[in-house]
Order: structure tokens, then C-alpha cells, then sequence
């Protein structure tokens, strides 16, 4: 706030601020040394984390692991795919996806997404047949219509692992997203829900897999005796599975565990703030903010819009200048160099065929963080300075 009164740009930004609580238990992590997950013989930060969230998502089974590109590829790993197998994601997703099924020795398939943001089940229904696994990124918490999903794929028995790297809290016809599929992955970096600056989790409901995945992340010799139930399971795996040593450490769940009593209040905000801000931008001509699926209930922190009409990519980049000058980064995602979220830059894929859906969306779909903690003043201040700028170059 300006001292005449006036707001400025909010800073998007900044995270919030950690609760208070993580300080005493870092305080005695420090004291103790105590920072691996399986030093403790029982109680270790990380396990109570792994119960807690589990629980808080109803699921039987959480694994918590150092990133969630580290939970994406234990999943694939978990899942025994044969070298080479299909893995079909959303084309629209971050370059971590895509690398997470390469590192599991698996050929992504690029799925064509709509100006909707969600996958294009036409292409899905097309590229199925004989696709080993399927990874549906819920990207920026946008959900992909999971009932013909689901059906499609328990059809052709094929496992779908859930990337809802940023959609804790998302409901899908009153499920919490990430337990529809067999496995489900969340994220802690900074700039999601929960922040922990780096950290993942897993989950599931399937023993074997929980068994499989707990090994790989690094639980050697008897250490799986510290993650409860399954015993026969471990035993099955013990000494057969690589340990690929994903550990989280007690730090990590130490920072996350009070955050996650505020998760609900975060996403109350958050689906408040952004639809605030969508319907403002709604009103204009030249914006349009793309509505959820009727099932879906949204946690956003990050609002995405697509400029609507005929656009130029000059035009489209001076609307990015006129919000700068009014306060707001936009970032338009195929406009920006070397954009980790532009499939044309997944260089490492080698040839890909052309995704001109895809392409056409990232070429005029707007991007801007909305954290939870922005107050309605600051929300409406970026809502006019888009609306504005929009003005500037097309009013
Ligand atoms: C859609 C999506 N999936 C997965 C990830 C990977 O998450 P992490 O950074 O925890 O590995 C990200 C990262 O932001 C993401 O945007």
C-alpha cells in the first residue's frame, strides 16, 4: 500500500511464510542431528508425515520422497513397465513429466491438448491401444475430464498414474484428485500448496505397489520395517528392486506437516481469489478464462486465461508489455524462450510429431500467479491491470 493510500503490485511472487510450529521441531532436528528418515526406530518426522497424509487423503498407502518427478518416476517404476512401453501425458505439462517417463526407461506419447487446457479425448481414445501406462498431468490443477479417462482406460486395463503436482485439494465429482488413478503425486516446491522448496509424495491403495515403490525410494535392508502394514509384500521384494535412494529427510517433513491443517482455508482462498479475478477478466472482450469441467472443484494458486479472438504474436506480446507497465508479469507460455512447458522445447525427446493444438493453445494462453494470500484489493488490482492492458492493445 502506497502512502496515499493507493495498491501497489502486489508481489505474486513471494511465498508464505512457514508456520510457526515447523520452527520448534527444526530446532530439536537440529539439537539431535537427527535429520534421515530411518534413523529413528519409530515417530521419524517423515513417517508421521507419510501417516498424516495419507490420512488426509484417504488413501491406504503414502510414500514421501524428494520431489514429485522423484514420486512420477517410482510410480512408472512401481508399475514393472517393460522397457520401452508407452506412456502417453498431456503434451501440455512441465518438461519434468515427460523426463520422469525417460528415466523410467518408457517412450512418452504426446497427447493433444485443448484451449481448455485439458486433454483432447478424441487424440487420447486414438493413442491408447497398446500404451503401457498412462500419466494424466492435472497441469496448473486443470482436470482432464477422469470419468471417460478412467473408463477408457479400465477398459483396456491400462494403469493411470495421477501428476497432481499442483491440484491438492482438487476434487473430481467430490474425489480428491490424485486417488482416482492407481498412484497419485504430489508436489512440495515452492510455488505449490504446500511448500517445502523441494519434496513429493505418493500414494496409493495398492499394497504391491506401496511395497515396490517404498524399496526403490531407498528403504534398504529391513528399513521397510518402519513403514506399517505389508510385511509379506517387502518380503516378496526384498533384495530383487534397485534402491534408487528418493528419500525425503526429516527437515522437509518437518516444514510441510503444519502446513497441513491450512490446506483447506489455502484452497478456499484460492478458488475465491481466482474466480474473482476470472469473472473480471470474463468481462472483456479479449480475455477469456477457460471454465472447469462440471465435476471439477478447483484449488488454484495461479489463474491461466487465453486471449480470445484474433491475436497476433506481436499483439500477444505487447499485451505482456502493457501489463508489466500496470504492475503484472504475464507469462504466455509458447511466447517466452525455452519455456520448460512448451513441448517444442523437450529437445531430449528427439523427433516429435507436431502437436497444432497444442502449439495453437500455448501461443496465446496467459499465465499468472494468484498465491492464497493475496487480500481482494490486490486481486482486483491485477484483474484491472489485465482487463487494462488487453485494452491498451486492442481497445
Ligand atoms: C505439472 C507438473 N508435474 C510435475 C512437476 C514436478 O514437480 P517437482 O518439482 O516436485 O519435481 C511439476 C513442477 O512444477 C509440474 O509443474
Amino acid at each position: 500500500m502506497a502512502p496515499d493510500g493507493q495498491i501497489l503490485a502486489p508481489n505474486v511472487y513471494d511465498a508464505e511464510p512457514i508456520p510457526d510450529a515447523a520452527r520448534l521441531e527444526i530446532e530439536r532436528l537440529l539439537i539431535s542431528g537427527d535429520l534421515f528418515r530411518y534413523t529413528a526406530a519409530e515417530g521419524a518426522p517423515v513417517a508421521l508425515l507419510e501417516q498424516e497424509f495419507a490420512e488426509m487423503m484417504g488413501s491406504r498407502y503414502a510414500l514421501a520422497v524428494s520431489s514429485c518427478s522423484a514420486a512420477l518416476f517410482l510410480s512408472l517404476k512401481a508399475l514393472d513397465l517393460p522397457r520401452g512401453a508407452r506412456v502417453l501425458i498431456p503434451a501440455f505439462t512441465f518438461a519434468a513429466v515427460p523426463s520422469a517417463v525417460v528415466h523410467a526407461d518408457c517412450v512418452p506419447v504426446l497427447v493433444e491438448v485443448g484451449s481448455n487446457y485439458r486433454v483432447d479425448m478424441d487424440d487420447f481414445a486414438a493413442k491408447l491401444p497398446g500404451a503401457g501406462a498412462v500419466l494424466i498431468s492435472h497441469m496448473r490443477g486443470h482436470t482432464s475430464d477422469m470419468d471417460a479417462i478412467m473408463a477408457l482406460c479400465d477398459a483396456a486395463r491400462i494403469p493411470v498414474i495421477e501428476d497432481a503436482a499442483h491440484s491438492l485439494g482438487t476434487q473430481w465429482a467430490g474425489r480428491k484428485i490424485g486417488t482416482i488413478g492407481k498412484l497419485g503425486c504430489f508436489s512440495f516446491q515452492s510455488y505449490k500448496l504446500v511448500n517445502a522448496g523441494e519434496g513429493g509424495i505418493l500414494i496409493t491403495d495398492d499394497p504391491e505397489l506401496a511395497a515396490r515403490a517404498v524399496i526403490m525410494s531407498g528403504a534398504y535392508e529391513q528399513n521397510w520395517k518402519k513403514h506399517p502394514g505389508l510385511q509379506n509384500s517387502y518380503m516378496l521384494w526384498q533384495n530383487k528392486l534397485p534402491l534408487y535412494n528418493m528419500r525425503m529427510q526429516n527437515l522437509s517433513a518437518a516444514v510441510i506437516r503444519p502446513q497441513l491443517p491450512e490446506v483447506d482455508a489455502r484452497v478456499a482462498k484460492g478458488r475465491a481469489g481466482h474466480d474473482r479475478v476470472a469473472a473480471r477478466l470474463n468481462d472483456s472482450a479479449w480475455l477469456s478464462v477457460p471454465p472447469a469441467l462440471p465435476p471439477e472443484e478447483r484449488a488454484p494458486d495461479s489463474i491461466q486465461f487465453n486471449l480470445a479472438g484474433d491475436w497476433s504474436d506481436a499483439e500477444a506480446r505487447a499485451f505482456q508489455a502493457a501489463a508489466k507497465r500496470r504492475g503484472v508479469s504475464v507469462q504466455v507460455f509458447g511466447l517466452s524462450q525455452d519455456n520448460a512447458r512448451a513441448f517444442w522445447n523437450w529437445q531430449f525427446l528427439g523427433e516429435m510429431p507436431d502437436l497444432p493444438q497444442t502449439r495453437a493453445m500455448l501461443m496465446r494462453a496467459c499465465d499468472v500467479r494468484l498465491p492464497t494470500r493475496l487480500s481482494e484489493a490486490e486481486l482486483d488490482f491485477i484483474a484491472a491491470a489485465l482487463v487494462g492492458a488487453a485494452e491498451d492493445v486492442k481497445g
